[in-house]
């Protein structure tokens, strides 16, 4: 399905040294499964969630199938997590129905790994008889993807934050969009309330009358300190800074860099709900929930520095590494006239991502991971 102009903010600025208005991310870092146990974590009660709402689901539509849907996939664990949660409570109360689920991310996610996934996911299930039709689909979520009425149940973990293009702000000292000021926060505001309302407006035609869905993104408590990951984006920053003053990177593209993934409250996750633009849709729940960094309370109980450094970078690494190489290190080496091989991209991506491991390291308690993540239930009417 082609876009709409709904789908990129008009009210972003192209950027100067970009004629395409870049994506936020192209997918995750492919180390990016090995740390991912906060979104482990996070999957789980939107699975559980999911779970309790599939006899209403399946009351409601006595079709002669039952689909699942989860958007933003990335590698697939969370989603096939789901699924099988999913499938396990349809087939047990509705043995009938043909399972049917769909994957659903952009052209750079790792979908070798989803492919494997699915494998052993059969493999697994072979002996019983919880065969679930796989599918794969390729495309913004902030386009209508799948045909309208088809989804019954749908997931979105971790995903929908990101923003549908690149923001152009200038945000000194900081990659945390949380940290823009005046016009610039304003317009990230609209954009991300025109991007979260268009989301559902989509998912509004795909799902099935009396579907539903459930979805985590990051969230914040406050709009500003309170928000998942500001510190950490703030070290970020400081890091490319690092970089500008070497004269690695041009200082402009540094100033101008924030991660596109925007921590919503719960007053901005309610809000196109509350004033009836989708009239469509019920909202159930948005709730907000303080979860604790699995490594820091690792780091808690064996005081090693080192490992705390190294995995707390790896898991910034795992959702940030695209961001940072598409929409700071290669623009910022190119406008200090510098080249942009794929390895000087690596080489300064990798030197980012040093500095912050040794300021870890060094100090454990500065710049912690903190979240503040949502979870938000909606029906279809
Ligand atoms: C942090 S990962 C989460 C992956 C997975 N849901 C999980 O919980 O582990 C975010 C995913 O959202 C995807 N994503 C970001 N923007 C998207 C868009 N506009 N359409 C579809 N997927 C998108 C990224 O490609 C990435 O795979």
């Amino acid at each position: 399905m082609g876009g709409t102009p709904e789908s990129s903010p008009a009210s972003w600025p192209r950027r100067q040294y970009g004629e395409q208005m870049a994506q936020t991310t192209s997918g995750m870092n492919p180390g990016y499964d090995d740390t991912a146990y906060f979104q482990h974590k996070i999957a789980a009660m939107g699975r559980d969630r999911l779970v309790e709402l599939v006899p209403e689901v399946l009351a409601a539509d006595a079709g002669p199938d039952f689909v699942y849907a989860d958007y933003g996939c990335g590698p697939g664990a969370a989603a096939v997590d789901c699924a099988a949660a999913v499938f396990a409570q349809v087939q047990a109360r509705d043995p009938l129905r043909s399972r049917l689920a769909t994957l659903q991310d952009q052209l750079g996610n790792d979908w070798q790994t989803v492919t494997s996934r699915i494998r052993d996911y059969g493999r697994a299930a072979a002996d019983s008889q919880s065969s679930i039709a796989w599918s794969m689909c390729v495309g913004s979520f902030y386009d209508q993807v799948l045909p309208a009425g088809s989804v019954h149940v749908a997931s979105s973990i971790m995903a929908v934050h990101f923003l549908s293009a690149q923001p152009a702000v200038t945000v000194p000292h900081s990659a945390s969009p949380v940290d823009a000021a005046g016009g610039d926060a304003q317009r990230l505001k609209r954009s991300a309330a025109d991007d979260w309302l268009n989301f559902w407006r989509r998912r509004s035609i795909e799902l099935a009358e009396g579907g539903a869905m459930v979805v985590r993104p990051i969230g914040s408590d406050d709009g500003k300190a309170r928000s998942t990951a500001v510190q950490v984006n703030r070290a970020l920053g400081l890091a490319a800074d690092e970089l500008a003053r070497g004269e690695v990177l041009a200082q402009d593209v540094v100033d101008s860099y924030v991660i596109g993934a925007y921590p919503r409250t719960v007053e901005e996750l309610r809000s196109p709900f509350d004033d009836g633009l989708l009239p469509d849709l019920e909202l159930v729940e948005a709730s907000m929930h303080f979860d604790a960094d699995p490594i820091r309370m690792r780091f808690e109980v064996d005081g090693d520095a080192q490992r705390y450094a190294r995995d707390l970078t790896l898991f910034v690494r795992g959702w940030s590494d695209t961001s940072v190489r598409t929409n700071l290190v290669k623009p910022g080496l190119e406008a200090r006239g510098r080249s942009a091989t794929p390895a000087d991209v690596e080489s300064a991506t990798n030197e980012i991502y040093g500095l912050m491991e040794q300021w870890w390291r060094d100090d454990p308690d500065s710049h912690p991971f903190q979240a503040w993540t949502p979870i938000v239930v909606v029906r279809r009417r």
